[in-house]
């Protein structure tokens, strides 16, 4: 039996798991408010819009109906899967039944019931990079191998599939991405995602777990999921959820839609952890899925419009490197060239010194790249009123030009 070495001491695998350092930097960013500091907080993934008026109103209605204040079953209402269903047919032209859905506390717990569900010690997990935050803090809770496959701003934050190729092994188990893509703001296209089925087809062992939470903040037009095509029909596992295209971030609601088997698991490891999600958020969200809110539109254009105006700003700043996004609300921004620089005595070299730098000096919070698996680059996020945007750019462009060789 192991001993311990003090009485407080906590398991192995919470020992070894990172604090989400989008949480972390906003935590500091909150305690320097707190001393009075004017901080711009652009580092929280989260839209400045309040929830669409008719989603309020249908809480409300559940509330006051007095029916709706019970344990739901842990895969959400029957009624609110059927609505998943349609927006899929709907929205994507795919066809699910409401037992390969699951709803979920927000897609963080869709994400962790599935790689729960899938992932035994030692698999792998195959992560474009950068990526978002929780998927390889969640693998290493379930004791699985990331395996990241870098992208750049030079190669448009895009893999190549034969990268994909050349990473599967034998114990590959998993595939997770999202497009429009959190931090990059990049959106696969059907062609770039049909060459990536190509490769994925010939190894049946890896499921593919396809994020599409960004999936109305697309500035292309048009949104592909590569669970449309019909060879990994059987193991692709779609996520969405209510968060950031209708401005619920605080309601939580997310969802799967999964093959039976998959669907089963994730609904056996919810079952255990927390059970449904909130009975009044469900009903709520059948009104949100239901129908194209003209709000949901409206935040598109003014996301547009503020991608627009932070990227025409960083763009004047010198030896700043970004692609424009085509989606979700972040700029992804390589800022190396001022790696080697210093303030104070002390070097920057990496995109953590960066924003620390930029914290302190500018007070402005932002997540560095480490977290998304890019040490080069720090993640800008424009959900944020004009005003907001610009002081913070203006700010920045200051605190760099005080950066000294
Ligand atoms: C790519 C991606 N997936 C999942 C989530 C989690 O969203 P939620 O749990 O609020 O539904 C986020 C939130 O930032 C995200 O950016």
């Amino acid at each position: 039996m192991k001993t311990l070495a003090h009485p407080q001491t906590l398991s192995d695998r919470i020992e070894n798991l990172t604090e989400s350092q989008t949480l972390a930097m906003s935590k500091k960013a909150r305690e320097l408010i707190a001393k009075g500091v004017d901080v711009i907080n652009l580092s929280l993934g989260e839209p400045n819009f309040p929830t669409p008026e008719p989603i309020v109103k249908a809480a409300m209605d559940a509330l006051q109906a007095r029916k709706y204040t019970y344990y739901t079953p842990v895969s959400g209402y029957l009624d609110l899967r059927e609505a998943i269903c349609e927006k899929f047919k709907r929205d994507n032209e795919l066809s699910f039944t409401p037992e390969q859905i699951i709803v979920s506390t927000g897609v963080k717990q869709s994400v962790a019931n599935v790689i729960l569900s899938v992932i035994n010690p030692g698999d792998e997990v195959l992560i474009p990079s950068p990526y978002w935050v929780s998927y390889n803090t969640l693998i290493q809770l379930a004791e699985g191998v990331c395996k990241t496959i870098p992208s750049s701003v030079d190669t448009h934050f895009k893999i190549d599939p034969q990268q994909i190729k050349d990473a599967i092994t034998p114990r590959t188990r998993m595939l997770i991405f999202s497009s429009p893509c959190n931090p990059s703001g990049t959106v696969l296209s059907e062609k770039e995602l049909a060459a990536w089925a190509e490769v994925l087809k010939e190894h049946e062992n890896i499921v593919i777990v396809s994020d599409e939470i960004y999936e109305y903040i697309n500035f292309t037009g048009k949104h592909h999921s590569i669970g449309s095509f019909q060879e990994l029909r059987d193991r692709v596992v779609i996520l969405n959820g209510l968060s950031k295209s209708y401005a619920m971030t605080g309601w939580r609601l997310g969802y799967m839609a999964a093959p039976l088997w998959i669907a089963k698991a994730c609904e056996k490891v919810q079952g255990q952890v927390t059970s449904a999600t909130c009975s009044i958020t469900q009903r709520a969200a059948i009104v949100a899925l239901k129908s194209k809110l003209s709000e949901t539109d409206d935040m598109l254009k003014a996301y547009l419009r503020r991608r627009d105006l932070m990227a025409g700003l960083l763009k004047k700043i010198p030896g700043l490197k970004f692609d424009i996004p085509q989606g979700a609300f972040y700029i992804f921004t390589d800022v190396s060239s001022y790696f080697g620089t210093h303030w104070n005595g002390k070097k920057i070299l990496s995109a953590e010194d960066m924003s620390f730098y930029l914290l302190e000096k500018a007070h402005v919070a932002l997540v560095p790249g480490e977290a998304f698996g890019d040490p080069n680059s720090i993640r800008f996020v424009y959900a944020a009123e004009d005003e907001k945007i610009c002081k913070a750019v203006d700010r920045i462009e200051k605190a760099l030009g005080e950066l000294r060789r």
